[in-house]
């Protein structure tokens, strides 16, 4: 009883860290990051995609889109376009890129 209340203690509290030790990201940084990596070409300038085979990012949850670019960056998710984009992004450019697409309407 005493081990499963400090593992869902140590669950409960892993979280809001989890979210709190982000770094702020800068969504007028992430633009210009998304033109000069040419991330727009596919996702488009306004978040909305060019293809119907790449994902719109306009609106999408800034925690996700930093999981989604990290999991490319150490290939936890492995798509060969994805792995490339994001293969030399920093903690901080993809802060940016994802408060970026974040605030663009659906
Ligand atoms: C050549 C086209 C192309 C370029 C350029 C590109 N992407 Fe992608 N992106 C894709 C495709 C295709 C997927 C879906 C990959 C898969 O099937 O797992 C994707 C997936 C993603 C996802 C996950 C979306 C989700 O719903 O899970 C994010 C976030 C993302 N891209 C961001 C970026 C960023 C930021 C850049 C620029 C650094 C970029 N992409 C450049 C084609 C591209």
């Amino acid at each position: 009883m005493k081990t499963l209340l400090t593992v869902a203690t140590a669950l409960m509290l892993s979280f809001p860290a989890y979210a709190a030790d982000e770094l702020q990201g800068n969504a007028e940084a992430g633009r210009e990051l998304a033109q000069s990596r040419s991330c727009v070409s596919c996702h488009g300038e306004d978040g909305s995609s060019t293809k119907p085979y790449f994902p719109n990012l306009a609106g999408q949850n800034e925690v996700y889109l930093v999981k989604m670019l990290t999991d490319f960056r150490e290939k936890k998710r492995v798509d060969p376009t994805m792995n490339a984009m994001a293969g030399k992004l920093t903690d901080q450019d993809i802060a940016n890129l994802a408060a970026f697409f974040a605030s663009l309407n659906k």
